[in-house]
């Protein structure tokens, strides 16, 4: 079974990605042919620095070392390294709709908070997901619940294609965790945590230090009661729990039971020193892997290779379906 999922080199990552993402990339290694992109190129679609954007990719690429890939288990790379992708888009966008990607909440999120320009490369962003996915006949893409708009737009981009051309592509799915697909806002818990526009005290960073951690927890919206319990009505102790239950493994009822009788103080404390002790590890194992930027650029540039080999030949596969390139269009 392939495995694919991309991740964007924007700011630092938070506690959202971690538990929504990142540990469902570690975990891919085992059950199948994992490859995962840094995706820089969908990092130019709004108001960007060129060279944070090569500094950010590296930060990224040493985080998810850092959280558990190892490259000798999985296909690991940059995507601007890998053209086919950008060449992949073009062709996936004749069988996309229009109407489709007018209809995306991060399009219509992400577009009305831009300031300057709102360019063409944010509209057709998920065409290029698409061919991120396609390229490798992925059968399962790892994502939070925010993608799920996305993992449907590229589940039609591939049936149509196959229907106008052939069948080319593998019609992926979707994996979103049972616990932590969607980890809200600490401070306005009705929010996704998020990079852009979340407040600084109510978004976790993976790199935060165990005192900021604390703060940050001791600090989160509760709900007026005092019941540790899940409840419509309850997203900030609902929140909580949920971050508790992902990162300790323990189940959400039982959690529930075993503070029963303690106040909310008490469960914030508890939670904010199981976010500690689950990434600690990350923070210790990064320093040393961040300092080493050429060693960074040699895994990126073998995954590259590796990923490329891949992605030629669909892509190859595509274009004599669509039509491009002489009959027999060989590498
Ligand atoms: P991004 O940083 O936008 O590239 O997101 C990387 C991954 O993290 C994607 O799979 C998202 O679905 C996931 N993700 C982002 N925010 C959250 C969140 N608040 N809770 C759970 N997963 C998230
Ligand atoms: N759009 C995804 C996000 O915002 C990032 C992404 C790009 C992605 N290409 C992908 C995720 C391919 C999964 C598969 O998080």
């Amino acid at each position: 079974m392939r495995i694919f999922s991309g991740i964007q080199p924007t700011g630092s990552k938070h506690l959202g990605n971690y538990i929504g993402a990142i540990v469902q990339y570690v975990a891919g290694q085992e059950r199948g042919e994992g490859i995962y992109c840094i995706v820089d190129l969908h990092a130019t679609t709004v108001a960007y620095e060129p060279a944070e954007l090569r500094v950010d990719s590296y930060d990224l690429a040493a985080l998810l070392l850092a959280a558990g890939l190892d490259p000798k288990r999985c296909t690991f790379f940059r995507q601007s390294d890998v053209p086919e992708h950008a060449e992949l888009a073009w062709m996936l966008a004749s069988v996309t709709a229009y109407g489709d990607l007018q209809r995306m909440h991060q399009f219509k999120d992400k577009s009305a908070r831009q300031r300057e320009l709102v360019s063409a490369g944010l509209f057709t962003y998920p065409v290029l997901m698409a061919a991120d996915v396609l390229a490798y006949r992925t059968d399962e893409v790892p994502v939070g619940d925010d993608q799920r708009q996305h993992i449907e737009l590229m589940r039609d981009v591939a049936e149509r294609f196959n229907g106008r051309f052939g069948e080319v592509f593998v019609v992926p799915e979707g994996r979103y965790p049972q616990v932590g697909a969607r980890i809200m806002d600490l401070q306005e818990p009705d929010r996704k945590m998020s990079t852009t526009g979340g407040s600084e005290a109510g978004v976790v960073h993976v790199l935060d230090t165990p005192n900021e951690i604390l703060k940050k927890f001791r600090s989160a919206v509760t709900d007026s009661g005092s019941d540790v319990r899940r409840a419509t009505d309850k997203p900030g102790i609902s929140n909580l729990i949920e971050i508790l239950a992902a990162t300790s493994g323990t189940p959400m009822e039982e959690i529930e039971q075993q503070f029963v009788d303690s106040g909310y103080g008490a469960f914030k404390t508890a939670v904010a020193e199981a976010v500690i002790d689950y990434l600690a590890p990350v923070r210790e194992r990064y320093g040393e892997l961040r300092r080493d930027e050429p060693g960074l650029e040699l895994v990126l540039a073998e995954g590259a290779e590796k990923a490329r080999a891949i992605a030629a030949e669909t892509v190859a596969d595509a274009r004599r379906a669509m039509g491009l390139g002489p009959v027999r269009a060989h590498r």
